[in-house]
């Protein structure tokens, strides 16, 4: 019976699955790569909590939480965890997950959204929302920001005000406006202790883009604007974040054409504040 095979083979099997029915190309923010570091995060911030948790409960959620994954703009973004949640539900059962957890990936999974507002009431869950969230700040919280824009087609900042101080914020319009309208109010969400310094922690990163990309912005180039450029593009050409076997190319030769973070290695020197901090995130 599957319900009795380690938690190894679970997670291979979520993983073989997600592989099968999504397009890594479609949306890159939400691929593989995405869920695999939200059940790596989510595990640390559980065993850290000191708290009782399933760690099977966690891996299930973390691969199906994007499951059904509406874009930004859609008018039913605000209900695509619970369209994720029914999903996965039947995913599940199909798999012969063991049927007295599904309460709890679904919970897990339904109150993760950032649209929909609803709590989390268990460890699996708010460990799930943070390292969702986490996802949202530090280098990959930017490069999953100027992606997104670049695929929905809007700018990269209003060239007039850059920080919306003499205007309403439009995140519709401008991918940097997101930083104040979402991600750095994020921190201040987090539910768990850990999750919240880490959150804090990559937010300070976000306010050293803002600032070096304003400084870019004035010179017209610069190693920040030249990043939301690459973003925006790869968004544009549905190109991958990285590779999965070697992201740093450290083995392989470079394959800008393929991954954006391959592009990055082009032009940007790893001692550059964005690089260490990419090196870091997806350790
Ligand atoms: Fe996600």
């Amino acid at each position: 019976m599957l319900d009795t095979l380690h938690i190894d083979t679970w997670e291979n099997r979520f993983r073989e699955y997600y592989v099968e029915e999504t397009s890594p190309t479609e949306d890159a923010a939400h691929d593989l790569g995405h869920c695999t570091r939200v059940a790596k995060c989510a595990l640390a911030l559980a065993r850290e909590s000191n708290t009782v948790y399933d760690p099977l409960v966690i891996l299930a959620a973390a691969y199906y939480h994007d499951i059904v994954n509406l874009p930004k703009n859609h008018p039913e973004r605000a209900l695509a965890s619970t369209y994720s949640a029914e999903k996965a539900r039947l995913i599940l059962t199909q798999m012969g997950f063991p049927q007295e957890k599904l309460d709890a990936v679904a919970h897990a999974i339904y109150t993760h959204s950032f649209s929909l507002g609803a709590q989390p009431e268990t460890c699996e869950a708010k460990c799930i929302q943070d390292a969702d969230r986490m996802e949202a700040l530090g280098a990959l919280g930017v490069m999953r920001c100027f992606y997104t824009s670049g695929k929905l087609g809007s700018s990269l900042f209003n060239r007039e005000d850059l920080r919306g101080s003499m205007r309403p914020l439009d995140d519709n319009k401008y991918a940097l406006d997101h930083f104040y309208v979402k991600l750095l109010t994020l921190p201040a969400k987090f539910c768990t202790d850990q999750g919240k310094k880490m959150a804090q922690k990559r937010a300070l990163l976000l306010h050293h883009f803002i600032d070096e990309i304003e400084a870019d912005a004035a010179k017209g180039c610069g190693y920040s604007l030249q990043i939301a450029e690459e973003c925006a593009s790869a968004g544009k050409d549905g190109r991958l974040f990285f590779c999965p076997v070697d992201p740093f190319a450290s083995k392989r030769a470079l394959e800008p054409k393929a991954y954006l973070v391959d592009r990055f290695l082009g032009f940007l020197p790893q001692s550059h504040f964005f690089f260490k901090s990419l090196q870091e995130e997806i350790s």
